[in-house]
């Protein structure tokens, strides 16, 4: 649930990493117009906006839109049911960043074969880490991860009918240096962390119970090196539907 306690963490801290599958699968190339799927506080669509001239931001939780800061170049727009608030073939570049595991994927081709061009390049990307050796230092003993929890997903349909062309895939593994306050942010953001840590901490100031706890395990002023795999696929848009 992208609540407002959600959304601050995310606005808070989010690992620096959504330029990685960015200038993996696209170097030097520069675009014109750019559509971000499912912006949150606006992480992925700065990291997009690197590439494009403009950029369409949007998301369907008004509460994390809220949260993004307003950027030169970004153009925030809340989505609802009815579609993507965009005119149909002006898009060059559409990312969905950590989203696409959210959203109904026959709804998200037929929006891509609306706002894309014939050649419109679409990146599919995500990263993770493990929570659970860092939950384990913390004294977290037993957790549920629910059955329905986040799982990432960059696959979108590549048949006739979707009109999409599989360019490529792409994975690679990235150690972070994370500050401890940054890090409680991060595992305050999963639904099931956050509640292993309010059952372990209290309910009342668990980020900085979870702040002085990792302090007291790593060398002052140091920061947590936490792995992270980064996976990302690339598509193209070829004839779109007319
Ligand atoms: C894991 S967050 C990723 C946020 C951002 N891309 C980032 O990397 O920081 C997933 C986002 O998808 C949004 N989302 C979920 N369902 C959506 C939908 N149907 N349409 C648009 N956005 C959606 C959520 O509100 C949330 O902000």
């Amino acid at each position: 649930m992208y609540d407002e306690f959600k959304a601050n963490c995310y606005a808070a801290y989010r690992p620096e990493l959504h330029d990685v599958p960015l200038e993996l699968h696209l170097g030097d190339r520069r675009f014109r117009d750019g559509l971000d799927v499912g912006c949150g506080t606006g992480h992925s669509a700065r990291a997009l906006r690197a590439y494009c001239r403009r950029v369409t931001a949007i998301d369907s939780s008004q509460t994390m839109l809220r949260h993004a800061n307003p950027t030169a170049g970004i153009t925030y727009m809340h989505c609802g049911k009815k579609g993507w608030p965009v005119p149909r073939s002006c898009i060059d570049l559409i990312t969905l960043g950590g989203s696409l595991f959210y959203l109904d994927k026959e709804d998200v081709v037929k929006e891509i074969n609306r706002v894309g061009r014939d050649g419109t390049r679409i990146l599919v990307y995500d990263f993770i880490f493990d929570p659970l050796p860092y939950l384990r230092a913390l004294g977290v003993e037993k957790h549920e991860v629910p059955p329905n929890e986040y799982r990432v997903d960059c696959h979108l349909p590549t048949t006739a009918a979707s009109k999409l062309r599989h360019e490529a895939s792409k994975h690679t593994e990235v150690l972070l240096g994370i500050e401890p306050v940054d890090f409680a942010y991060l595992l305050l953001s999963e639904d099931w962390c956050r509640i292993a840590l309010e059952r372990r901490y209290g309910p009342e100031r668990t980020n900085e119970a979870i702040v002085g706890s990792l302090r007291q395990r790593i060398a002052p002023n140091r920061r947590l090196l936490v792995p992270f795999d980064v996976t990302s696929i690339l598509y193209r848009l070829r004839n779109p539907t007319p």
